[in-house]
């Protein structure tokens, strides 16, 4: 088992810290961003710390077992590595690095339908453990043909996403005028050639495409007409009725991503939905909307026995992950944490985090007395 940790890096604020200075701007910018004036982002983060636990110092305790089963397969954490597009514009074979770190440590990666990487290489890299995140195509055939390519991959659990019927308002976006690959305005080159460890490795990598997608766009498609190619073709305008033939084309465990609301999650039970990932895209779609961690509790109460409920939006910590737990969550996802660690340290950054977020979880659990992550809501305060 590798149990790589650097410890000049123990914490989330310090892998951020140092990928904001390896990144270019712009592709931070894109990391970090939230919707127009950010409040749905902070909102994420300043309630995620309210939640509060309480030891029970003199219980017996021996060990505490931090490994989670879910959807047939026992995990050793309870979290994992959420979806996140274009990640190897960020940082080169990201999607790589995490996907074999995450099946090196028997924890779930989740591959992004707008991917920067193939889904047969992430499949194979990960010796078919990684998951994969699909933004249901407006296209049929389209549909059809990537359905194909995740069974043919033995992608064990599909995840769909349903929170993004538009594109999100991101402030430093629309002025750095992201794409992909990034365009060649003077700023970003010259924010490229001041970012010297992520010049070489995208030049050895190559220009960072959409690799999962390359055979559903027009050959030589112009960088300015990509936002209107996915818009139309593959953000799919999502509603249950539209789920209804992705349910009917995969057996396997299906869970809908981007809920926070009670009558949403009754939905995805009616649609035969096998779990839901509470989450609100990390504070990039609705400004004005609730955080996961304010609506789970009633969530769990009323279908917890119906539906695996799982979260992220605004996990940064292994103390985050076990107050997510403590409120009632099955599982927990981080996105922007994963790519802090890939930008900050590399090839080795997947395995750091995913060990530095083990040890911090492990202080908690092992703080309250805790046996086990399944226990954790009877240490939950408020
Ligand atoms: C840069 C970025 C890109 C993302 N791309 C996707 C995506 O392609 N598909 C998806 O379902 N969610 C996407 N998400 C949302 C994440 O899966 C996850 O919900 C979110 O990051 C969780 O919040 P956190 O960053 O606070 O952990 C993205 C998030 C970020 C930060």
């Amino acid at each position: 088992m590798n149990d790589f940790f650097d410890p000049r890096y123990p914490n989330s604020e310090n892998l951020r810290h140092r990928a904001k200075k390896r990144m270019p701007g712009f592709a931070f910018d894109y990391l970090e961003g939230g919707c127009i004036d950010e409040i749905g982002l902070k909102r994420n983060r300043d309630l995620i710390k309210e939640v509060q636990l309480r030891s029970n110092l003199l219980e017996p305790f021996d060990k505490t077992d931090l490994g989670v089963e879910i959807f047939g397969h026992k995990y050793s954490l309870p979290f994992g590595i959420a979806p996140v597009g274009l990640q190897g514009l960020m940082w080169p074979n990201a999607p790589e690095i995490l996907a074999k770190a995450a099946a090196e440590l028997n924890i779930p990666y989740v591959l992004s339908t707008v991917s920067s990487s193939r889904l047969e290489r992430i499949s194979e890299l990960s010796e078919g453990k990684a998951w994969f995140q699909l933004y249901n195509p407006t296209d049929d055939s389209v549909r059809k043909d990537l359905m194909k390519r995740i069974h043919a991959a033995q992608v064990p659990v599909l995840v769909v996403t349903v929170d993004v019927p538009t594109f999100g308002y991101r402030i430093n976006d629309i002025k750095n005028g992201l794409s992909m690959p990034p365009s060649m305005s003077l700023r970003n080159v010259i924010q490229m050639a001041t970012s010297p460890a992520w010049l070489y490795e995208t030049a050895k990598a190559g220009k960072p495409e959409m690799q999962t997608l390359k055979p559903y766009m027009p050959k030589g498609m112009p960088v300015d007409q990509l936002a209107a190619f996915m818009n139309d073709t593959v953000m799919g305008k999502v509603d249950a009725e539209s789920l209804k033939p992705i349910r009917d084309e995969w057996q396997g465990p299906l869970l809908i991503k981007g809920l926070v609301s009670e009558s949403d999650v009754k939905h995805a039970i009616a649609l035969g939905a096998d779990g839901v990932v509470l989450s609100n895209h990390g504070g990039r779609q609705l400004d004005a909307g609730e955080s996961p961690i304010e609506t789970m509790q009633q969530i769990v109460a009323k279908y917890g026995d119906q539906i695996k409920i799982t979260m992220d939006s605004g996990i940064r910590s292994g103390t985050n992950i076990a107050c997510s737990l403590a409120q009632g969550a099955e599982f927990t996802f981080l996105g922007r944490t994963f790519v802090y660690g890939v930008g900050a340290l590399g090839d080795k950054g997947g395995i750091h985090t995913i060990n530095m977020l083990k040890k911090q979880l492990e202080q908690t659990l092992t703080q309250l007395r805790c046996p086990s992550v399944k226990d954790l809501p009877k240490y939950l305060v408020r």
